[in-house]
């Protein structure tokens, strides 16, 4: 298993991979919550996914993992300046901002080897804060990041009524 960074002939693996991570997150949450359009949601995921491919950015890394020469799953990172009235600390910021392997490659080491190149890219580039977010019910992502030495420092509510 190799990775590396993404490529422009990556382009459409990476927007597939955006929206299996967008599908795999949606059909985690109770139906309840998705009072929308989805296919107009995954149009917006699939634009938003291309506009970041087709802007490429010194703050931004896609990591792409694959296996002879078939994509299994990716990671991105970027660099963002935080809120200037941030309560726990403004100035650049790492995010940890996607991550997904595909269910035929779990377990192998491949999330884990994402995370530490991501991890070490943030490190050259001299950032010492990194952020994520991670959904309730994802048990498997968040003992990963608790054990890769991420500590929650928020909590999200919603209410249908
Ligand atoms: C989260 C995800 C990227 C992990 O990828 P992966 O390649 O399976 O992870 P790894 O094989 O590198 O495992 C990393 C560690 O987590 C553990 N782990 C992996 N899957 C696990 C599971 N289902 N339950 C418990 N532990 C698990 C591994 O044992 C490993 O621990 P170790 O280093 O002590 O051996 C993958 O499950 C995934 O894509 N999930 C769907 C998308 C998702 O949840 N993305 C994160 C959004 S916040």
């Amino acid at each position: 298993m190799n990775i590396r960074q993404a490529t422009p002939g990556d382009r459409e693996a990476f927007i597939g991979f955006a929206e299996k991570l967008s599908g795999f997150n949606r059909k985690n949450h109770p139906d309840a919550s998705k009072q929308d359009d989805y296919q107009a949601v995954l149009a917006a995921i699939r634009q938003r996914a291309a506009e970041t491919f087709d802007s490429p950015c010194e703050d931004t890394l896609i990591l792409m993992a694959e296996e002879s020469g078939q994509p299994l799953g990716y990671a991105l990172g970027r660099i963002y300046e935080e809120d200037p009235c941030a309560d726990n600390g403004t100035g650049r910021t790492g995010l940890f901002d996607e991550l997904y392997v595909d269910a035929s490659a779990r377990g192998c080491g491949l999330g884990q080897k994402l995370l530490d190149e991501i991890m070490a890219w943030f490190a050259s580039k001299g950032i010492r804060r990194v952020k994520l977010h991670a959904y309730s019910w994802n048990t498997t992502a968040r003992e990963i990041y608790k054990r890769n030495g991420f500590e929650e420092y928020a909590v999200s509510y919603e209410k249908h009524f």
